[in-house]
């Protein structure tokens, strides 16, 4: 091909324009930086509808809605924030909470919503500092995703609203900026309502990104590789759209530069003569070629990266990385899906965004751990039910392997609607593990009526003329209709097979592909084999809950022996919060997962692993530690994909049994302590065995972690699984010990869970801050600064006047050179428990400031930052405290100044407990995270009883 001839050639050309604009412009990210502002933010809670709980915002006479510019209370940038939490993101508050049974069902019973509006509004503000020459630049602001209904301001300027808690967003904040300063980012986030009936989290719970660039850049979600392959070669449509945000026209040239998963340049593509009006975007289009490419497939997903690069006068103004993968996807109404060209079956799972310890804010590490968990027993699919997902889980997807349904929250057409399935569509389009956009799920108002067939009709034609290169799918769960979405859609999803023939839905609409979106819906607590109601406890024998619903082996046998179906998504992958049917609280996570929250597998797993999969499985279930049931029957079951399985109790053989496809054996079994074993053969020979012990209690704490050395600074996680193990060194499947662990090195512990679905123990041991307001002040004018009187620690002010009474204007001045203010704050009586700081704001031009008598400050000036004091305990009693303030009066120069009446608050800071967590059913987790620097981390755990144990981990540059 031409483009190849010319290749080397070029490729020079290309290095030394490159050198030569690197040596013009300096490196190439000054043409673009992409900042992280996870780091240091401030948290406290508002309120929805009082005023002074939510730090008066938007009560003034000309509010932010009004002015521009005018964002009073926490959304003004002097707003003094000195008392809140400080805390970096991802964050969820909702997981920082305790239970309640008046709390959502959807929502796990953590205690936000309606009913907890204390616990409803979280408040964040962050400074940034934008140096001067950044001026010229273009800014933005980027969340990935905030839940929910989000406002931001920047220095007191309002930007917007976004209601979506999913969804990401970004606001051009460069006309509002500070150069050359500081700049404070002020957020209010409404929890009160849900979106789904799942457990979301709440707050910042995404990362927060300072996009810079130039005036002409490429804007974000400005790119979209297309690929096709034939034979041995790959067109790669690169499309790049690029926005002229300058006052004057600009002419330039792209070059589209594709490199391989070792950085070699592997085709490239000039764009020449391009040019933009003043606010003007365009998007550019060009055709590369790839030879022999490497293929993204699930056992080999390998990436490719394009440059996209913008020369403006021979200059580099902007350079934009997109990750895409070649491959190829196609359904097929009678052969279902192929990947490349090779038929995969779909082996999908469903998955909310939420894990044990840390909620919704998941560090991005957890996302690898999570999506290789389901691959580990043969999961080829994830359905992000039901909301678009972090970038993270799909960049996991992309690396690791995973097909993915990508899922918009809220079915519907109007202009709002499909503008949110663009959102996704352009964030997303370039992840190569995306093979179906899905438009929405059991919509029952809807799905069997004409209104639903409109709706899902045009929204199928909308993803169409935003990517034509994936279907849309709508999950469907009513019955067959002539009328509704299941008529329209070119790729069917099929939510519960129990719900709707599939085979008839094939006849009626033979070229209408097929998947089943939803499977299962199967109830199992991890470890537990019998079912009890008061203790709210699901069997894990893989059984249907109720008629509504088939076991994951009939759900998995009805989609693999039917070669038009597609494959399954099982309801669910990870067990998640929320949703604790069948029953209600004090169960407070979901009983679907085949692994739980902590994502230990429960039986069902090794199910799928053993038809999943190609590895030989042989399982047994349940546990041997049966004491009570002696001779008592037990039902054993082994998932395995051996020919045939043999039995052995305490070595006497309880038969051997033929394995039929997709299926599992069973055999009943008088209990008698001891050994369990089977083994298994294929075609005759023995090819695996497995051993089920009966152990004796519990003796020595075990702690394994899933890595030995963490990446210091990339925010890495190590999951750490805590057992026990008995005298002889079993582990304990039904040990049930609360573990308390301590951590020193760089890393924290972010989290502890256990997989238990009734759980009400804490996720998260934090400190406590209560903040006390300082208010009701009273003043007194007296003559000399230096009174003492006035500042004891006892003083009857009956006839002082109440703070503030009279204008401070000049006239007040003249006849007032000294006051002194007074008040009182309660402490509580463990006050001496706390770190107590007194976050002072100046009442005078100079003021001395004395607690119960004492002075703390001596004629200080006034400082517009405010001053900090750590207060000695010593001075302070339970109960009742004074502050007694001398200052010389603060004076308004224009009429319409306002002078401060606020002299601060006090905060009380309580360390927090040691993190701790009891075992279930012999299993806990501990989340652990770099603090960002190299060094040796130690993680202890101890037990009451229990020989303690503790793990050291590396953290590595
Ligand atoms: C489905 C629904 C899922 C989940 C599941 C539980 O109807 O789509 O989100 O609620 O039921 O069985």
């Amino acid at each position: 091909m031409k483009n190849t001839l010319k290749a080397p050639f070029l490729l020079l050309i290309f290095f030394s324009f490159c050198l030569s604009a690197f040596s013009q412009s300096g490196s190439k990210e000054q043409n673009r930086e992409h900042v992280s502002l996870d780091k240091d933010w401030r948290f406290a809670f508002g309120h929805p509808s009082d005023t002074k709980k939510d730090f008066n915002t938007g009560i003034a006479y000309f509010s932010y809605l009004a002015k521009a510019g005018f964002g009073d209370g926490a959304a003004n940038a002097n707003f003094d924030d000195r008392s809140w939490r400080k805390l970096d993101l991802p964050h969820d508050w909702a997981v920082e909470q305790g239970f309640s049974k008046d709390a959502s069902f959807s929502h796990g019973f953590k205690a936000i919503g309606r009913n907890f509006p204390d616990k409803s509004i979280g408040w964040y503000r962050k400074k940034i500092t934008i140096p001067q020459s950044d001026l010229g630049r273009r800014i933005h602001l980027a969340f990935d995703g905030v839940f929910r209904n989000s406002i931001v301001w920047i220095n007191g300027h309002y930007l917007g609203n976004q209601d979506s808690g999913y969804l990401g967003f970004e606001y051009d904040i460069t006309d509002y900026i500070n150069y050359g300063g500081e700049n404070t980012i002020a957020v209010r986030v409404d929890a009160t309502m849900e979106e789904g009936w799942f457990y979301e989290g709440a707050g910042i719970y995404r990362h927060v990104w300072l996009n810079k660039s130039n005036e002409l850049h490429i804007p974000q979600n400005g790119t979209f590789v297309k690929t096709k392959t034939k034979d041995n070669t790959t067109t790669v449509n690169a499309l790049v759209t690029v926005a002229n945000d300058g006052k004057a026209s600009k002419s330039f040239q792209i070059i589209q530069t594709i490199t391989d998963a070792t950085g070699k340049n592997v085709s490239e593509k000039t764009i020449n003569s391009c040019s933009l009006n003043p606010r003007e975007n365009k998007d550019f289009t060009c055709d590369l070629t790839v030879e022999n490419a490497t293929l993204w497939s699930i056992e080999n997903p390998y990436l490719y990266q394009m440059t996209t690069s913008i020369f403006e006068d021979e200059k580099l103004v902007d350079t934009f990385e997109t990750t895409f993968g070649i491959r190829t996807i196609r359904f097929d109404a009678n052969e279902g899906f192929f990947l490349n060209e090779k038929h995969v079956k779909i082996k999908g799972t469903n998955n909310h965004q939420d894990h044990a310890g840390v909620g919704a804010a998941m560090p991005d590490a957890l996302q690898d751990f999570r999506i290789k968990t389901l691959k580990s027993f043969g999961s080829n699919a994830y359905r992000c039910s039901h909301n678009p997902p972090t970038p993270e889980l799909l960049e996991a997807c992309d690396r690791l392997g995973m097909l993915v349904i990508d899922e918009n929250r809220l079915m519907g057409s109007t202009q709002n609607q499909l503008n949110d399935v663009k959102k996704l569509i352009e964030r997303d389009r370039n992840h190569p593990s995306i093979i179906s956009w899905s438009v929405g799920n059991e919509e029952w108002g809807i799905e069997n009526d004409i209104v639903g067939a409109r709706i899902a009709s045009s929204m199928q034609s909308y993803v169409k003329s935003i990517d034509a290169s994936r279907p849309a799918t709508a999950a469907f769960s009513g019955g067959i209709g002539s009328n509704g979405i299941t008529t329209v859609m070119d790729l069917l999803g099929i939510n519960y097979i129990v719900n709707k023939s599939t085979d008839k839905q094939h006849q009626l609409f033979p070229n209408q592909c097929l998947w089943g979106t939803e499977e299962g819906s199967t109830n199992a607590t991890r470890g537990e084999y019998y079912r009890d109601n008061q203790k709210r406890i699901m069997p894990a024998y893989d059984k249907a809950p109720s008629a509504s619903f088939i076991s994951i082996e009939n759900g998995w046998r009805h989609y693999n022996s039917r070669p038009y179906l597609a494959g399954m998504f099982v309801w669910t992958g990870f067990d998640y919060r929320g949703e604790p049917t069948p029953f209600d609280f004090p169960s407070v996570g979901s009983y679907f997962g085949m692994v739980d929250q902590c994502g230990f597998y429960k039986d069902t797993a090794w199910y799928l692993k053993s038809w999943w999969q190609n590895e030989p499985v042989l399982h047994l279930l349940p546990h041997w530690n049966w004491t009570g049931k002696e001779n008592q029957s037990i039902e054993v079951w082994a998932y395995s994909n051996c020919d045939e399985v043999e039995l052995f109790l305490n070595r006497k053989s309880l038969g051997k049994k033929t394995m039929q496809k997709d299926s599992h054996l069973e055999w009943n079994v008088n209990y008698t302590p001891g050994t369990l074993e089977a083994i298994g053969y294929k075609n005759g020979k023995k090819s695996i065995s497995e051993i089920v012990k009966t152990t004796g209690t519990a003796a020595i704490l075990n702690l394994e972690s899933n890595k030995n050395s963490l990446e210091a600074w990339k925010n890495d996680i190590a999951m750490i699984t805590v057992s026990t193990k008995d005298k002889a060194g079993l582990q304990v499947p039904i040990a049930d010990n609360e573990v308390s662990f301590t951590i020193s090195g760089p890393a924290k512990i972010i989290g502890v869970g256990n997989g238990n679905p009734t759980s009400l123990e804490a996720d998260k041991y934090l400190e406590t801050i209560t903040v006390l307001n300082i208010e009701n002040l009273k003043e007194k004018m007296v003559a000399d600064f230096n009174v003492s009187d006035e500042t004891k620690e006892n003083v009857a002010t009956d006839s002082w006047q109440k703070a503030f009474t009279d204008d401070r204007n000049a006239a007040f001045g003249e006849k007032v050179k000294n006051i002194v203010y007074r008040t009182e704050f309660e402490l509580p009586a463990n006050y001496t428990e706390s770190t107590i700081n007194f976050f002072y704001n100046s009442l005078g031009k100079q003021q001395s400031i004395f607690i119960n008598g004492k002075k703390i400050a001596d004629a200080i000036p006034e400082n517009k930052h405010g001053d900090t004091f750590l207060l000695d305990k010593t001075m302070l009693h339970s109960g009742k405290n004074t502050l007694a303030i001398v200052a010389t009066p603060l004076l308004k120069v224009n009429s319409w100044d306002v002078v401060n009446q606020n002299p601060g608050t006090i905060q009380l800071i309580t360390k927090a407990d040691n993190y701790k967590r009891k075992l279930f059913n012999g299993l806990a987790q501990v989340i652990i995270q770099t603090t960002g620097e190299v060094g040796e981390v130690k993680l202890s755990a101890t037990a009451n009883g229990l020989k303690s144990t503790e793990i050291i981990i590396k953290t590595v540059q």
